[in-house]
């Protein structure tokens, strides 16, 4: 009477499991056919009125279909993970086939391109890099080169005053100074590249914030043939191996003699064409041998020491190179402009 009832139990609790098709559900089932008040589990407590004999038996019996519910539980509930881990994969696949999301890239600015070839170039000739304030003294912009008070010179250089005697830096120049007085009359070899400001009223060629390279080079027995080699030399790996310079006498109070360097017009290769203006030759820097005055100003004896110095508009060389017309472009960081010069680089 008691084994059929079990048996009873089980075939239900098999049926139930079987139709099971959620974790609650087998849960439930687990609670239903083998928690503590459960009708299986309550027959137990007829063991207590039978026989040793009938204990042994029924007591199995019962211990044995708990088993195999429990068993059966587990399996089931086994199949319902995986079935339902399987959807999951299937819904939330992901689509290795579509392509990425792409992250937009600028340009580096053609400022910078030239800047860093212009310090590479030189660096590669053994000079090092130097840098100065852009807050300058009036000392060090204009007197210490040899432009006093009075000179003319200031004229062409009208910059932005933070008081009577401090001022944004029109030039790199100062640097020179600097760099003098700190060599203490030892040998110097630099280039200092840096921004410098002028009252300019912004066009397509002008801009209150500019940049340059200065160059200096002081030693013993350094003349003009120096200048020329290394411009030469610089003219070349910038804008070509075909490239010839040419210095023209020309005037900065810091240099005597001081030169304007034109380069052979890489365009139509020196004919003449409307880039040259018909001249065959472009100008792009100036330079000269520093003049007695500065030498002695910063510390040198100029019956020992000589020097070259020369001083290179980024902007003009970037606009040179790479035929922008307009020097705002260099500033504005439209992508549209930007993009261009990395393949070129
Ligand atoms: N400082 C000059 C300028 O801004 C450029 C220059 C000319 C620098 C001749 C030099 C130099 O070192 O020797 O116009």
């Amino acid at each position: 009477m008691e084994n059929s009832k079990v048996n009873e139990i089980v075939t239900r609790a098999l049926e139930d499991i079987e139709k099971a098709d959620k974790g609650d559900v087998i849960n439930e089932i687990r609670n239903r056919y083998l928690a503590k008040k459960s009708e299986l589990m309550g027959l137990m407590s007829l063991l207590g009125q039978m026989s040793p004999e009938e204990r042994k038996d029924f007591g199995k019996l019962v211990n044995d279909a708990k088993t195999r519910i429990s068993e059966m539980l587990n399996k089931k509930q086994q199949e319902i993970a995986q079935k339902e881990l399987n959807k999951r994969l299937e819904e939330e696949k992901i689509d290795i086939s579509l392509p990425g999301k792409k992250v937009e890239l600028g340009g580096r600015n053609p400022f910078y391109l030239v800047q860093d070839e212009v310090i590479e170039i030189f660096t590669g000739m053994g000079f090092s890099v130097a840098s100065g304030p852009e807050v300058e003294s009036d000392l060090f912009n204009f007197e210490l080169l040899n432009i006093p008070k009075d000179h003319p010179a200031r004229d062409m250089q009208d910059t932005f005053y933070i008081d009577n005697n401090t001022l944004l830096r029109t030039h790199t120049s100062p640097v020179q100074a600097h760099t003098m007085q700190e060599a203490k009359g030892q040998p110097v070899k630099i280039i200092c590249p840096g921004k410098t400001y002028r009252r300019d009223n912004d066009d397509a060629t002008h801009s209150h914030q500019f940049a340059q390279v200065e160059g200096l080079l002081i030693d013993k027995n350094i003349n003009i043939g120096h200048l020329k080699a290394l411009l030469t030399l610089f003219a070349k790996k910038m804008f070509g191996e075909k490239r010839e310079i040419r210095l023209r006498p020309s005037y900065f109070p810091f240099t005597e003699p001081s030169v304007e360097v034109d380069i052979s017009c890489f365009n139509c290769g020196g004919k003449g064409c409307s880039m040259c203006k018909g001249t065959g030759w472009i100008e792009i820097l100036g330079g000269g041998m520093v003049h007695p005055n500065v030498l002695k100003m910063n510390g040198y004896d100029p019956e020992v020491y000589s020097g070259l110095a020369f001083g290179i508009g980024i902007e003009r060389v970037a606009m040179l190179r790479y035929g922008i017309d307009d020097i705002r472009k260099i500033y504005t960081n439209d992508v549209r402009f930007l993009r261009q010069f990395e393949k070129k680089a």
